[in-house]
């Protein structure tokens, strides 16, 4: 079964064609960076208007990289929600005109439910129970996906999202856009353990996150050291920064695991492609016999395979989406049951 997957919720312009809900056959990224770069950060009204412009050609190419045109394709899969409306509305447009005019499957699924299911991708069925940290641009969630499938938020952040965090310190810092891999790659130079940070939440506030009392400690601790004439140590700082947010993470996601006596681990979305988070996990998991399911950076970022996959689980459970299917920024997470993966697939 040929699922072409559309993702635009955010800034990628991105579109996959996955076979059996588990093979990539291509999985192609129109990137807007450059287009939201000199803002420092994501402008909806400019990621919307680029997914117009290069939602078709971005599907052009996904069809000739993996050989195939709209009649090899079964079905169309588009992330309905949650981002921004305006650019979910480009993606969600698009997937029902090809559905319709080709006579084809739809199914709308949520963004989060993706980045779950881009696991399947590399590692085959996903274990249930299971506990996963979602850490993207727009999202922290701490999730359990329990034995019958059902989604429960554990926990989220009560403000910045970890992506968002990383993103305001690297522009604060002067690095570049998107911050979180400058700051990755300047922090593999710094001293993690040269300034202590806050660690907002580590031992009340249940599985829930908060990053703006971090933020405003690293604003603080610049304006200090150069109000005093002291030079700023980037690397530094941003090795503390990460080393600060990397602890709670690893903190939260091994104590739910444990408190809801779970053995797998998932971490996924954009800053699970951290590479010090990445370790972290790693390293921790090993110590609690716990097993770590990571797929590869590419697949934890934005991406329309994830969501080729997601859709591809509803729709060979027998689920489609109307061609009334809207987008929805505010899409919930909580309580979703995601259908297991065929075993005709595994
Ligand atoms: O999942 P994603 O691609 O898009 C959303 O759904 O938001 O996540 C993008 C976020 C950005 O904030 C970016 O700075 C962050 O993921 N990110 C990273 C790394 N790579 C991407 N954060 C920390 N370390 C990285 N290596
Ligand atoms: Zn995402």
């Amino acid at each position: 079964m040929l699922t072409l997957g559309i993702e635009t919720s955010c800034d990628e312009t991105a579109v996959a064609i996955v076979a059996d809900g588990v093979t990539v056959r291509s999985n192609v990224i129109g990137s807007q960076i450059e287009r939201h770069r000199p803002y420092g950060g994501v402008v909806p009204e400019v990621a919307a208007r680029a997914h117009l412009e290069l939602l078709v050609p971005t599907i052009d190419r996904a069809l000739v990289e993996a050989g195939a045109t709209y009649d090899d394709l079964d079905a169309v899969a588009v992330a309905s929600g949650p981002g921004l409306v305006g650019a979910l509305l480009v993606g969600v447009s698009a997937a029902k005109g090809i559905a319709l005019a080709h006579d084809r499957d739809l199914i709308g699924v949520n963004h989060l439910e993706g980045h779950v299911c881009a696991a399947q991708l590399e590692l085959g069925r996903l274990p249930r129970p299971l506990v996963a940290l979602v850490v993207s641009g727009g999202h922290t969630a701490l999730l359990l996906l329990d034995a019958q499938g059902r989604m429960r938020e554990l926990g989220a952040t009560i403000d910045d999202a970890a992506g968002e965090a990383y993103d305001k310190i690297a522009r604060f810092l002067g690095l570049g856009y998107p911050g979180g891999p400058e700051i990755d790659r300047l922090s593999l130079s710094g001293d993690a353990e040269a300034i202590a940070f806050p660690r907002a939440m580590l031992d009340e506030g249940g599985f829930d996150f908060s990053l703006s009392g971090l933020k405003t400690a690293v604003v603080r601790e610049l304006r200090r050291r150069e109000a005093a004439g002291r030079e700023v140590p980037v690397a530094d700082v941003a090795a503390s920064f990460q080393e600060a947010i990397v602890d709670v993470q690893v903190a939260k996601t091994l104590a739910a695991a444990e408190a809801h006596d779970v053995g797998d681990v998932l971490v996924v979305g954009g800053v699970a492609a951290n590479s010090r988070l990445r370790e972290r996990m790693r390293q921790a998991c090993e110590a609690t016999d716990r097993r770590l399911l990571l797929p590869s950076p590419a697949l934890c970022t934005d991406n329309g395979a994830m969501i080729a996959a997601a859709g591809a689980n509803r729709l060979a459970d027998g689920q489609r989406s109307e061609l009334g299917l809207s987008a929805d920024a505010g899409l919930a997470l909580d309580g979703l049951v995601l259908p297991d993966l065929p075993e005709a697939w595994r």
